[in-house]
């Protein structure tokens, strides 16, 4: 074995092992776009799911949960951002999490909540904390967190800092991480850019756009079909107005560009659910690897076009393939 191979096992097993899936690869929990299907989809095909809890009154959070645990028998995890709706909400939805315990809790803008990473780790959950700057990796580190995500400013959605680049980042934040994990989120949507993070000490890697454009999302089509049009030239970093979220965050979006209307201010992420109208005005979280992206295809495939980056290529020609790094990370 050489030395690549060695050090991507290694870093790619610490998270396997602690999660207990077959592959290093995490679905971002993205706010009403990572339902029970996607979530399930992503974990029967060896991933990590993660349900997008933000938004989700604690009644729809808890059939969320048991509707995933029902799809898939597999571990997954939930994402909270605890800022969003002020502290008693974020309790609420905790408490729900607390009692349907998913194997991880994914934390997004919770500098100011440090206690709940003790709740969770207390309840025997495995707790992922994603930031975008080494400051606030710091400060999840000394609350706890086991796994830090490494959000460049690349990623689509809401951004935590939003200034740096993974390429930047990514080093950064592995070393203050004192040996834990940390995954490399922003632009990854295939094999050769997961093979790049592994060879830079990536833990795993974490994917949101990609899997917006998989079948099994709630994506509006319209949405999922903006996606796979995108070049990458096509999104823009903004601190405007989203939905709900504190007037100036930062998030990157595929902007909606026609003068007369209004909801091309916001961003957003159509659901199948919503009018055509509304799908084709907003503009939608996107990050800026949608250019590389050229097709709706299953979770399934998602995963597995991943998982196919995280063998070095010559471990692939020496040991069988993708069956052989199936077996490894079985
Ligand atoms: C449609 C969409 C919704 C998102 N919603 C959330 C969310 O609710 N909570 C969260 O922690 N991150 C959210 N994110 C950010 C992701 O966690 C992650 O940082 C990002 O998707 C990574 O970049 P990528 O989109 O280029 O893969 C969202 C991203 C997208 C694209």
């Amino acid at each position: 074995m050489n030395t690549t191979t060695t050090v991507n096992e290694f870093a790619g097993n610490a998270v396997t092992k602690l999660c207990g899936v077959r592959y290093p690869i995490f679905l971002a929990g993205m706010a009403a776009i990572s339902g029970p299907k996607l979530v399930a989809a992503v974990a029967n095909a060896g991933g990590m799911g993660t349900i997008g809890g933000l938004r989700l009154p604690p009644l729809a959070l808890r059939r969320w949960l048991r509707e995933t645990k029902e799809l898939t028998d597999k571990p997954f995890g939930v994402n909270l951002v605890p800022s969003f709706g002020g502290p008693d909400v974020f309790e609420a939805q905790f408490q729900v999490v607390l009692q349907e315990r998913p194997r991880m809790l994914s934390l997004f803008y919770a500098e100011h909540y440090p206690r709940m990473i003790a709740r969770a780790k207390d309840a025997g959950m495995i707790v992922m904390v994603q930031v975008g700057s080494v400051e606030l990796a710091r400060q999840a580190i000394a609350h706890g967190a086991d796994i830090i995500t490494a959000q460049g400013s690349e990623s689509g959605g809401h951004l935590n800092r939003g200034t740096i680049g993974l390429l930047s980042l990514l080093p950064a934040l592995i070393d203050v991480a004192d040996g834990r994990p940390v995954l490399a989120a922003g632009g990854i949507t295939n094999r050769d850019d997961v093979r790049t993070v592994m060879r830079m000490g990536a833990g795993g890697v974490l994917a949101g756009t990609a899997f917006v454009a998989c079948e099994e999302s709630n994506a509006h089509p319209l949405y999922k079909q903006k996606i796979v049009d995108a070049t990458v030239d096509d999104t823009e970093y903004r601190t405007g107005y989203s939905f709900g979220w504190k007037y100036g965050t930062p998030h990157r979006v595929i902007p909606n560009r026609d003068k007369w209307n209004l909801l091309r201010f916001m961003g957003g992420g159509a659901r199948a659910i919503d009018k055509p109208k509304m799908a084709q005005k907003l503009s939608l979280y996107a990050g800026q690897g949608v250019g590389k992206i050229d097709r709706v295809m299953s979770a399934a495939e998602r995963v597995e076009e991943l998982a196919k980056g995280l063998a070095d290529e010559r471990e692939r020609d020496a040991d069988g393939g993708f069956e052989g790094l199936q077996l490894r990370y079985a």
